[in-house]
């Protein structure tokens, strides 16, 4: 069955297109870029140590493979597709974006993309039995429309994936190149308040994960010079043994990101 509800308006390398571009997607079509093009350059990701994401993403995967039993799943701003990538072949994947540079990457690991926006999503109603979406949330325009969207298109039952920053710090956003940014802040209570009260779908569990360490959570600990002096000590370990600092900080560091599960209710 075809996914989409209507035509796209143009395709580009095969790519279905469902939108027009604005400053918003020129934004994140330049980040995306700057992404790329610093990767090929360094070999480094330019936004994020690669071994914190990795075991970001790992707890993500899990979860996904606790909750779904296969079927059909979509990435929310899949990006390069990195962690559809890592889910088995039980899964039917697709993803949508809006950035041309990351969809081409993430139409070659085998997954059926297309270009449109969160907040105006081209598939059919209940089409998906899983949804994942992993820090895109804090950046969207309008939440409330694009999780309506995202729960529109997820099956009645059906389970939803959110991952996005954990009572981040928005003040380095403040000084960015870039217009658009992270836009808000997220926690439990946050969570449960916009998704049960007013998505009136059930939260199944969170998950806190990938131990960080920033400028701000240093500053504050600063009068207490025998903590910040800890967790110093444990950012220094990251140049003798990354496995056994990301281990220690894990365990350590405050949590930078969050996981959250949640159920469609039915009627
Ligand atoms: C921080 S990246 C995360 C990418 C991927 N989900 C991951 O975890 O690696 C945010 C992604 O969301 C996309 N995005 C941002 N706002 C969007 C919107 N309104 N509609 C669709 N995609 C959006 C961006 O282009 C980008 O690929």
């Amino acid at each position: 069955m075809d996914p989409y509800q209507k035509p796209p308006i143009a395709s580009i390398s095969d790519i279905p297109v469902f939108c027009s571009d604005n400053e918003y997607s020129e934004n994140y079509q330049t980040i995306s870029e700057d992404h790329l093009s610093a990767l090929e350059k360094t070999g480094h990701n330019p936004f994020m140590d690669e071994a914190l994401w990795q075991s970001i993403e790992a707890g993500t995967v899990k979860l996904i493979e606790r909750h779904s039993q296969g079927g059909k799943i979509l990435d929310v701003g899949v990006g390069t597709g990195r962690l559809l990538s890592r889910l088995s072949s039980g899964y039917e994947k697709f993803g949508v974006d809006i950035s041309s540079a990351y969809l081409g990457l993430a139409a070659k690991q085998g997954i059926n993309v297309c270009k449109a926006f969160v907040e105006e999503l081209p598939y059919h109603d209940n089409f998906f039995d899983t949804v994942v979406t992993t820090d895109v949330l804090e950046h969207v325009l309008d939440l409330n429309t694009a999780v309506k969207e995202i729960l529109r298109v997820l099956k009645p039952s059906g389970i939803l994936i959110v991952r996005v920053p954990y009572r981040e710090s928005l003040r380095p956003y403040l000084n960015s190149n870039y217009k658009f940014v992270h836009l808000r802040n997220f926690d439990e209570d946050s969570l449960t308040l916009f998704f049960e009260k007013i998505m009136q779908v059930k939260v199944i569990e969170f998950e806190t994960c990938g131990g960080l360490i920033t400028r701000e959570h240093l500053k504050e600990m600063m009068p207490n010079i025998f903590k910040a002096a800890f967790f110093l000590g444990i950012h220094g370990l990251k140049f003798v043994s990354k496995p056994l600092w990301r281990k220690m900080a894990d365990r350590f560091y405050p949590h930078s990101e969050i996981n959250m599960v949640v159920k469609k209710i039915c009627g």
